[in-house]
């Protein structure tokens, strides 16, 4: 295929501006930038290029998605319909509460739905993505200990199966971060906890259903001897969608949580963004919570801003408000009994892949899954083939791999997520052709080795990539 450059032809212009509009318009010679090398094509040739490039790629609405972790969900279509009225898309932020009565509802109704699923009685949309949610946790933590005049404690606990967000999280907010490792069956190890409990310790950031994709059978325990010590449980809820309708986490135990929204309530995900970081948390901590607030006084709603503990706001206007039109959409689609559904789909659908294909695949945690689940590739080393050949050659199948190399904690770790919202059909559709993979790495290995063979990128140098990465393509290609 020719690239734009190679299609150009001097003097060939897109689009012609109509010289009766733009006779008043006289480009002065330092803003006419004459050097820049830039193709001279059509209109037609240009469309052509990125929808060409469109192709190369491949996105939710191409296929099945089995990223785990920081999942790529099901994104409705009327979501997008939803947040593109013009009633939410024309308005402005710094409008006067008494004209953005509609915009302060959906903040509210959202609001009351993740408290009457999480179980917590205070809220907040205000963070603009999951580790942001962590940051204005850990904000409010530290806020709660020192308002109490419990300044000692800047110890944050972080078990190993944590989402690697959590300690740097905890880091940016100035607390000294402590790793609690995981017991044979992937749980934190209550005994290593006990160990490392002591009156400095702030709280503990508990991935729940945690990067093992387990719920940890323990968060009880936990809880009690945290609180015991004075600290506060933390739960990163990232992926609440493998517990909607089956549990509340203000039940467990935990003191406050984030949520992503863009994980949970099928909002787009992807290059850090826009997302949603819902925090919900106890009594005890509302006052600490970001201000303003949505709040509902009679028949209106209304921004409160009072609330002199609060750590203060912790972004500029209210969150990505498109993702929380989204996220409102998909709330109302599930209604009650869809809600309850989502916990117990996400759930089965994991454990489905797990039982079909851990004959294939070695399980290093074989108790039952939460919304994903974790293989590795020990059952293909003895032919040489490891996770990063499996992954390739899935490519050639017309499928996103799954999350490589991560939990950091399972070597060659394989984590597939199907989610919720994925047909029977396409889960055996997908473990038919892990099971063709891994036949093919007894009998073929090579073939998984020079994997893939069909897509336009070949396997590429990944040490040579990230050693020596070209990550200005488009620039060197101007100067050539
Ligand atoms: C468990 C968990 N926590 C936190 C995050 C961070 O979320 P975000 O990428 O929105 O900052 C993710 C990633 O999606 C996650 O999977």
């Amino acid at each position: 295929m020719k690239t734009i450059f190679e299609k150009s032809v001097v003097g060939r212009v897109g689009v012609q501006l109509n010289t009766a509009l733009n006779q008043d318009v006289e480009l002065s010679g330092a803003q006419v930038r004459g050097k820049l090398n830039l193709p001279e094509v059509s209109e037609l040739d240009v469309v052509r290029h990125y929808t060409a490039l469109s192709k190369m790629a491949f996105g939710v609405d191409q296929g099945f998605y089995p990223l785990g972790s920081c999942t790529m969900k099901y994104n409705p279509k009327i979501n997008e319909d939803m947040c593109s009225l013009a009633g939410f898309t024309d308005f402005h932020p710094w409008e006067n509460p008494e004209f953005s009565q509609g915009t302060l509802e959906v903040i509210y109704r959202v609001q009351e739905y993740l408290k009457a699923v999480t179980g917590f009685t205070g809220t907040t949309l205000q963070p603009a993505a999951g580790a942001h949610g962590e940051l204005t946790a850990v904000m409010m933590i530290k806020a709660y200990h020192l308002d109490r005049g419990d300044v000692k404690r800047n110890i944050i606990l972080i078990p190993d199966s944590a989402h690697g967000t959590n300690p740097a999280t905890a880091n940016m907010c100035g607390m000294q971060t402590l790793g609690v490792p995981s017991d044979e069956h992937g749980y934190v190890d209550l005994n290593k906890l006990d160990e490392v409990l002591n009156d400095e310790v702030a709280g503990l950031m508990l991935t729940i259903p945690n990067t093992v994709g387990l719920f940890d059978k323990n968060i009880l325990a936990i809880a009690e001897k945290l609180h015991a010590k004075g600290a506060l449980l933390y739960m990163d809820g990232a992926n609440l969608n493998a517990l909607l309708g089956l549990v509340k986490p203000a039940d467990m135990g935990v003191d406050l949580m984030h949520i992503n929204l863009h994980k949970t309530f099928a909002t787009p995900h992807g290059g850090g963004g826009p997302g949603g970081g819902f925090v919900g948390c106890v009594a005890g901590l509302e006052p600490y919570l970001p201000a303003e607030n949505v709040v509902k006084d009679g028949e209106n709603y209304k921004l409160v801003s009072d609330a002199p503990k609060s750590i203060g706001r912790v972004r500029a206007f209210y969150s990505n408000f498109g993702v929380i039109v989204r996220a409102f959409t998909y709330m109302l689609r599930l209604g009650k009994g869809g809600t309850e559904k989502v916990g117990r789909y996400a759930v089965l659908n994991a454990n489905y892949i797990k039982a079909r294909l851990k004959d294939y695949y070695h399980l290093p945690f074989s108790v039952h899954c939460m919304h994903e689940v974790v293989f590795n590739d020990e059952a293909q080393a003895e032919n040489h083939v490891s996770t990063m050949d499996i992954a390739k050659r899935l490519l050639d199948f017309g499928y996103h791999p799954p999350t490589i190399y991560f939990p950091l904690i399972v070597h060659g770790a394989l984590m597939i997520e199907p989610t919720e919202t994925e047909s029977k059909e396409t889960l055996d559709e997908f473990c038919e052709v892990m099971i063709k993979i891994a036949n093919e790495a007894k009998t073929n290995p090579e073939i998984l080795q020079t994997a893939p063979h069909s897509t336009v990128v070949r396997r590429i140098d990944a040490v040579k990539a990230a050693r020596q990465p070209v990550i200005a393509c488009g620039v060197s290609c101007l100067k050539d």
